[in-house]
Order: C-alpha cells, then structure tokens, then sequence
C-alpha cells in the first residue's frame, strides 16, 4: 500500500508541476476539496466531454442534449427528496476531532479482508505458477476461508444497518471491527449523526424577502423539469433520453484524495426515459453500454468492475456501480441508477402540473421510468491520469516519466521541434504548424536540446513529436516521434496531417463503440 500511496503522491505533484490541477486559491493555502485545472488539465477534461457527450448525442439518434440552470425552484429539491434524505453518516474521532463517514470507514474495513484474500491468493499463484486453481484455493485455504467469512459477516450486517438507517448500529460495527482514527489511532469515537450535503444560498435581497435556494448537488433534476419541454419541442419518442454535462455541488465533509472528492464538481448525466416495466432490460443494456465506453479506453478490461449497491438511494429501483482500479483500490467512476417514476412523480405532485407522457402506439399516458447513467467528470480524469502516469526505465540508468494518455484525449496531440534554432529550421516549423493548427492542438518548442524536449512532452502526453531538420528544407520530410515506442520514422509533410488525424481524433474511439 505505501508503494501505491508514494504513487499517488507523485501523480498529485505531476499535476501541479505539469499545469492539469493546482488548488484552488493556491496563494492562500488553498481551499478545501475545490481544484483548478490548469492549461494542460482543462483540454484533457474537455476531451473527456467531448468522448462522452458524443458517444450520447451522436451515436444515438434518440439522445439530446441540454444545459440547465445551476440554480433552480427550491421546490425542486424538495421533491427530489434532497432537503429530507441527501444525508451523509458522519462519526468523529473524540481525541483527533477528525469527522468521517460512518459508511466509508466500514467499506474501506471490508477493502481490507479483501485485500487480505488477494494477497493470499498472489503469493499462491507465484508459488504454484500455472498448476494455480484459484477457486480450489479459494475453497480450501483456511486463512483465504475465514477473511471470507469475515469479510460476508461484516458486509451482510452493515448492508442491513444502511438499509434499516440504524445509525446506532453502524456505530456498533466500527465498534466491533476495532476501527481506530488513521490520525489519533483511538477508537474514542462520537455518535453517528446524519449530515445533509447541499449548500444553500439566497436569492433576491432582504428588502424583498429573500429565500433560500441551493447550489444543485446533482445534474439529474433540471434534466427531469425539462423532459416534457424536450420531448414536445424535440417530438421525442419514447424511449429517448436527456444529456448533460455541469457542474454539481456538495458539501463533502469527508474530502480527500484530491480530485476524487470535491465540493465543486462537475457531472456528465444522462436520463433515458422508458415505458413503466421495461425498466430492468434497460438497466441492463445502459450498464453494457457504459462499460464499453470505459473499456474502450484501452487501460486494460481487469481495471473496472460493477458494484451493486447495498442500499438503493431513495429513488431507485436498481442501481450499480462502474468501479475503476484507481491507485487507492478500486473506487465508484460512474452510477447507473433505475430511478423508477420516482422524480417525475414527485415533480408532477409538487408542482402540481401535468407532465404525464402520451405514448401514441399505446394510446395512453404514463409518467416514464427513467435509468440514469452518471459519471463524474473529475473521477474520470483522475482515473485516466492515475493510469496513464508510468515511469519508465529506459536502461543504462535513464528513465523517463510519460502520461499514457489515450491519443484522442491527450490535451496536446502534436509537438513540432527545429532541430535547432537556426538556419530556417523554426522558420519552417512554424508553416508546419500554421497548416496543422486548425486540425489538432499543436505545440511548438524550440528551447533545450531534442532529449529533453521530448522528456517535456512525455510527461503532458503528448502522442506525436516531429523534428524539423536540415533535411526537411530540402525533402519536405520531418521525423514523426510515437510517445510510447519512441519509434522514429520518416514522414512526408504532406501526409502528416491525415498520418496524424485519423489516429488522434475521438472518432477514432466511437468508432469502437459502433460496433
Ligand atoms: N444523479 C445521480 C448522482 O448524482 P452519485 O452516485 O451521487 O449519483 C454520480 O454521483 C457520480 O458523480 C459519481 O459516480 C462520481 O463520479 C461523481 N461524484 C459524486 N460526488 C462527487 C464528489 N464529491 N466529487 C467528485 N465527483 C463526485
């Protein structure tokens, strides 16, 4: 663990050093779980919509578009259940006066047995190579058997206490499990209390009565006050689903681990909206499709997995978790949720408003269930970074640190290098550039020998590197530089936009969804 926690810390400065994340107010000590992205952070994270929203919006002729208010009609949140049931279980340590999530110190308690399990079980497949049965293992190791049966006990009884809202109970089971506070290392802890994470505000000034508003902790409801206005302007057809990407906001308590929780965020939602009973087949057909949109990505299929939730949030029917292998174990990316009528239902209650669909092949009207499919933009980028982050070592005492970055996401797509700073060669360059600036995001760099250069455009990702040479006034050819194998070859000026293009673009990812 301390090996993949030094990891995680040289990313977090990697960020820093190389313009994709500062803290927020940096040059005053920063502001708690709130993050900038930097010059080279904000193209990865547009790229990052860009992949999304276009695998929803393009790829499916029934999926549009909006962009809604981040404030909305109090009411709203009412409705949704927010005001009463957006809680989190909050426990304090009495000697630290740390505050944590009851719920996340017992999921990370169960982590451990797992972790305890895979341990095992890695020590036994080096030991017995490919003779190695993992489930006979599985079923017959006595220290694999009783971290199993720890892990199921724990597990089946905080998923009750979660379910029943026992907050007594939760606390028992820290209790029990002799979790101790990772600062004072007691177990003094509080009562479990329940915390609601919205922020409010207020709108309008005193003299004409304020009221109270909220910054939105979801995306999700100004696409469900907007379904009817969508459907009639777009004449939707159900099944059809609602798209956004913007920012939510909540006030985490439990804040850490940079960019994977924050108080500012931003999501990238979808609403599908189905006819009442064919809601489960859809659930299952939005989790494929969601996964192979991860997967696509190319970190490896073994880096995801699904997580059924152990308590159904309050409008839910159904509901998963796409998971990603981040450095500190596997954690939530995206949730693909069956939220049943439940939101519209409450909408057309306190609203007091039709917006009932007419479903024209059935002759009738309903209010549509919905499937949800939401990832944070944030998780998303830490999980691409914490992933494509690799040092390598090149031998005979080099190394280099390169950021793998997926072509078509990586902020800078192309670096174009003059051998040296004379002799025509920036003057040639820059043409270069001129030409392929208006295709792809172009850097040009001139300082520092090519090595080092190179090493700088490793470390931001960049895929393609070419060196303007003396050669290249005389044959019109550059020597094109691949990031991952540092393979050289000679390229044609003349081709290198379409060389280039094909293998950067985020076409050429959709293209592997269309399948
Ligand atoms: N509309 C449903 C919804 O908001 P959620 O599971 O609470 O569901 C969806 O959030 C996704 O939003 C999460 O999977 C995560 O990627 C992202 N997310 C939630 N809270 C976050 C936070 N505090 N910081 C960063 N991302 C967050």
């Amino acid at each position: 663990m301390a090996k993949q926690d030094d990891v995680f810390k040289k990313l977090v400065s990697h960020c820093k050093e190389y313009g994709f994340v500062f803290r927020s107010s940096d040059i005053y000590d920063g502001l708690g779980a709130v993050y900038d992205y930097g010059q080279m952070g904000v193209e990865l994270k547009n790229n990052i919509k860009k992949y999304w929203w276009d695998s929803m919006v393009l790829l499916h002729e029934n999926i549009v578009g909006i962009d809604s208010a981040i404030f909305m009609h109090p009411t709203i949140w009412k409705a949704s259940g927010h005001v009463d049931a957006f809680n989190d279980p909050l426990i304090d340590n009495k000697d630290s006066k740390k505050r944590y999530r009851a719920d996340v110190l017992i999921e990370d308690q169960v982590g451990k047995y797992e972790e305890k399990i895979n341990k095992e079980i890695a020590k036994a497949k080096k030991r017995f190579g490919d003779s190695f049965d993992e489930e006979q293992f599985r079923a017959t190791n006595p220290r694999v058997k009783a971290n199993e049966a720890k892990r199921e006990a724990l597990h089946t009884r905080y998923a009750k206490a979660l379910n029943d809202s026992n907050l007594e109970e939760l606390r028992q089971i820290i209790i029990d499990e002799g979790i101790a506070c990772p600062i004072s290392g007691t177990k003094n802890w509080t009562e479990v209390r329940q915390f609601n994470l919205m922020f409010s505000t207020e709108v309008g000034s005193t003299a004409e009565g304020a009221s109270k508003i909220y910054l939105r902790p979801e995306t999700a409801q100004g696409i469900f006050v907007n379904y009817l206005n969508v459907q009639k302007t777009g004449r939707m057809r159900i099944p059809f689903g609602i798209a956004q990407i913007g920012k939510a906001f909540r006030n985490e308590i439990v804040a850490r681990q940079f960019i994977f929780r924050m108080r500012e965020f931003e999501q990238m939602e979808m609403q599908f909206f189905v006819r009442p009973g064919t809601e489960l087949e859809w659930f299952k057909k939005w989790k494929e499709t969601r996964l192979n949109w991860h997967e696509a990505l190319g970190f490896g299929n073994d880096a995801y997995r699904f997580h059924d939730h152990e308590k159904l949030a309050h409008y839910a029917n159904a509901a998963t978790d796409i998971e990603f292998k981040m450095p500190f174990g596997f954690k939530e990316v995206e949730g693909i949720h069956s939220r049943t009528d439940f939101d519209l239902s409450q909408h057309e209650k306190f609203s007091g408003k039709n917006i009932k669909y007419f479903d024209p092949e059935l002759n009738e009207s309903y209010v549509p269930y919905v499937i949800e499919t939401s990832i944070g933009v944030d998780r998303m980028f830490l999980s691409i970074m914490s992933s494509a982050y690799t040092e390598e070592d090149l031998g005979d005492g080099k190394s280099r640190i390169v950021l793998k970055l997926p072509a078509a996401l990586a902020p800078v797509k192309l670096a174009v290098l003059p051998l040296v700073k004379k002799d025509g060669l920036p003057e040639k360059a820059r043409e270069i550039i001129n030409d392929l600036k208006f295709h792809f995001n172009c850097q040009y760099d001139e300082k520092d020998s090519v090595g080092k250069r190179y090493r700088r455009q490793d470390a931001i990702g960049t895929p393609y590197c070419i060196t303007v040479d003396h050669d290249t006034l005389k044959d019109d050819c550059v020597t094109l530089r691949n990031r991952d194998t540092m393979e050289q070859e000679r390229v044609a000026i003349a081709n290198l936009e379409s060389l280039i293009a094909d293998r950067v673009s985020i076409t050429s990812i959709l293209k592997k969804l269309n399948k």
